[in-house]
């Protein structure tokens, strides 16, 4: 037995919640396919706060460089919008992908065919969709110093700066050709090169890097164009590779062409430790009602088993059940439609690990019988 060990990092909201869904889908598919998991579980975020009067501390970020992998619900809250700024429950993420040193994330925007009726956008123009969202998570304006709000004599006046290096901008660029070469070959650069200085080296870096890459068609595009393409005619890109911020909004966009944000899985990768975390947020109107839709942090798990532990299968496995489930009209309230049963966040759950046991029982039986 594979025995791998997991940092578990619920957070707030209905991160609690749709955690709870990913740990026993991750045990499920352990079991299945040959991994044991030795899970710990820490407060952050709005709950860390609470607890010990921060979002994050010392001893949860070394469980953290020391786990096989991490898995995070969401953080943040109405209830801590007025704590001081160092204090505020998303430092606790932005210190998980500093110091882990996470300056990949992988988003990938798939529309299921069961819910191409579901978007807000016509059923032709997001049916088929297979983007993967490149976004630095390490640098760019989330960082930069100086950032600090400062009293003046006609108020206040607030500085963030956006900041990228050449070797910034290099291996994430890399990142995006590789997966590129798995993919349809194109990669489509996203910046604001028009005003931004730190955009025109993120463009000259990614020209410069492309040419290591044979057979990748490379295009620019400005962010605003980017915001328009992607609600427009979505199925021009295949990958897309941008920096913090602009891949923070242009993420939140693209996950609407599947139907609900609460589709998106995102996995963040370095040289360490990598944590797997669902795009949405913490959904606090729905938060403890079985209201949330489980199924991108249990997306997440299957990229989990496929970035750090390398078991394709089990990830597929995975996937195929969220399709078959998804197929079989199952949905939670996000995407209740008529013709399909509405089922809460812990059925959903139920219904996946369901379907991937007997999906494995039957490759069990078939192999057993050739
Ligand atoms: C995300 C979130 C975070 C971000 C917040 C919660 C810090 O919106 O992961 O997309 O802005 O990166
Ligand atoms: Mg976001």
């Amino acid at each position: 037995m594979n025995t791998k060990k997991i940092v578990v990092l619920p957070g707030d909201g209905i991160g609690v919640e749709v955690t709870r869904e990913a740990v026993s889908t991750m045990k499920a598919a352990g079991e299945e396919h040959g991994f044991t998991f030795e899970t710990e579980e820490y407060q952050i975020g709005g709950a860390g706060i609470d607890s010990y009067g921060k979002p994050i501390n010392e001893e949860i970020l070394t469980a953290c460089k020391n786990a096989d992998a991490v898995l995070l619900g969401a953080v943040g809250g109405p209830k801590w919008d007025n704590v001081p700024d160092e204090i505020r429950p998303e430092s606790a993420l932005l210190s998980l992908r500093k110091e882990l040193g996470l300056f990949t994330n992988l988003r990938p925007v798939k529309v299921y065919e069961a819910l191409s009726d579901a978007s807000s956008l016509k059923k032709e123009i997001v049916s088929g969709i297979d983007i993967l969202v490149v976004r630095e998570l390490t640098g760019g304006i989330y960082f930069g110093k100086p950032r600090k709000t400062e009293k003046t004599s006609d108020g206040e006046r607030a500085v963030d700066t956006m900041t990228y290096s050449t070797s910034e901008v290099e291996r994430i660029a890399k990142v995006a050709f590789e997966a590129a070469q798995n993919r349809s070959k194109k990669v489509t650069s996203v910046d604001k090169a028009n005003i931004l200085a730190v955009s025109r080296l993120w463009r000259k870096t990614v020209e410069r890097v492309a040419q290591d890459f044979s057979g990748i068609n490379l295009e620019h595009m400005l962010v605003d164009n980017c915001a328009m393409q992607l609600v427009r005619y979505p199925k021009q890109f295949d990958v897309i590779l941008t920096g913090n911020m602009f891949g923070d909004i242009l993420s939140d966009e693209a996950a609407m062409l599947t139907g609900s944000i609460g589709m998106l899985p995102s996995a963040s990768l370095g040289d360490g430790t990598a944590m797997y975390e669902p795009v949405h947020g913490t959904a606090p109107d729905i938060a403890g009602q079985g209201k949330a839709n489980p199924l991108a942090a249990i997306a997440s798990v299957a990229m989990m088993f496929r970035f750090s532990f390398g078991a394709e299968e089990a990830a597929g496995a995975i996937e195929q059940s969220i399709e078959d489930t998804l197929n079989a009209g199952y949905r939670t309230l996000d995407l209740a439609a008529k013709g399909t049963q509405t089922v809460s966040t812990s059925e959903m759950g139920d219904q996946i690990r369901k379907r991937m046991k007997e999906s494995n029982k039957e490759t069990s039986r078939r192999m057993t019988d050739v």
